[in-house]
């Protein structure tokens, strides 16, 4: 038997760990036949349900399922990790500030990205879930100096997913007939979903986004704010949709991207499309299925666009601003 993936997962007892654990262990995210081993990363006081969660990992009895651990220190968490899932954060609470929650998320992800830093194996890398997300990648790549920033990826997957049935619903194209959609900038309200580059079933995008009543009143906004809708709907945020993503973020990223298409993911900037060095923001990316994200050169990028684009890249400029300003990178 080949020697298994290490798969670390943070904030494995909650509600996306659950809709995501499961998936990764019958084979959805590298391979069905891929072996790979469980690291659940919790806070002490939810050990106990990561521990019943494992129990249950037990009970699929997942033939590639190599073991499941358990572990509240992320320094033995990430020990040998090849893809790291931090799910786990502080979600903002009741009088929080921005700058409140972004201090607490850097207490979370200084250390974890330390420890990757030390102990991860050579070829690791991570996706970020939990939010701020680009931010949180931000602060994980900085102090995980001795790992290639570029292994430290931010999820705007399921904002690309968000916009691809936004679009099928408008226009009755099947979801799988809509290629080449972007997602620029911030995993929040400011992002700026990208019709113009768009394939829509053989239609250009930019055809679709003439309607532009409903591109910046319907579109635009609903995707941007759907994980606030769902919140309101359901009383928690989304969980379900978010593991889907992480398992394809994670898919595409090592297996590789469909010929023809591209997908978005929260990437480390050298300076493309204007975004200045150094900022974890959405781009569309590519990947030949050889573990590298690559980023979609020389697209011609409309003013509309770009006023849009900027103003993402603005927010997550001051995110970083407000990191760096608190000594987190
Ligand atoms: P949840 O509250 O159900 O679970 C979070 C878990 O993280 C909890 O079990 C908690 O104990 C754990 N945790 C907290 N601090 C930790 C630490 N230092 N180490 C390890 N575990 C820790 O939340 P959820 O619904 O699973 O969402 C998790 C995160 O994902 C949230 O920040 C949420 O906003 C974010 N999210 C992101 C996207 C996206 O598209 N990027 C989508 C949905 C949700
Ligand atoms: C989502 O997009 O569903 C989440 O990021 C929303 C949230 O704030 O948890």
């Amino acid at each position: 038997m080949t020697e298994p993936v290490n798969v670390t997962v943070t904030g494995a007892a909650g509600q996306i760990g659950y809709a995501l654990l499961f998936r990764i262990a019958a084979g959805e995210m590298l391979g069905p036949d891929v072996p790979v081993r469980l690291r659940l990363l919790e806070i002490p006081q939810a050990v106990a349900a990561a521990e019943g969660t494992a129990m249950e990992l037990d009970d699929c009895a997942f033939p590639n399922l190599a073991g499941v651990e358990i572990f509240d220190d992320p320094v033995k968490a990430f020990d040998g990790v090849n893809v790291a899932l931090l799910v786990g954060a502080r979600p903002r609470g009741p009088g929080m500030e921005r700058a409140d929650l972004l201090e607490a998320n850097g207490g979370i992800f200084g250390p974890q990205g330390r420890a990757i830093n030390d102990g991860a194996a050579d070829d690791v890398r991570v996706l970020v879930v939990g939010n701020p997300a680009n931010t949180n990648a931000l602060i994980a790549a900085s102090n995980a100096p001795d790992v290639p920033a570029t292994r430290f990826t931010a999820m705007t997957r399921l904002d690309h997913n968000r916009a691809l049935s936004q679009v099928a619903a408008k226009t009755g194209t099947p979801v799988a007939d809509i290629k080449r959609l972007t997602i620029w900038g911030n995993h929040s309200a400011s992002q700026y979903p990208d019709l113009f580059r768009a394939d829509v079933g053989g239609r250009p995008g930019a055809d679709v986004a003439a309607d532009t009543a409903w591109l910046t009143d319907e579109f635009i906004p609903t995707v941007a704010k759907r994980g606030a809708a769902i919140i309101q709907a359901r009383g928690a945020s989304s969980a379900a949709s978010a593991a889907n993503a992480a398992i394809a973020h994670v898919r595409d990223w090592t297996l590789g991207t469909p010929e023809g298409d591209w997908t978005s993911a929260g990437l480390w900037s050298s300076g493309e499309y204007g975004v200045p060095e150094g900022l974890v923001s959405s781009f569309p990316v590519t990947s030949d299925g050889t573990g590298e994200w690559k980023i979609v050169e020389g697209l011609d990028i409309d003013e509309f666009s770009r006023g849009r684009i900027d103003a993402s890249v603005a927010e997550l400029v001051e995110e970083r601003d407000a990191v760096r300003a608190l000594g987190l990178i």
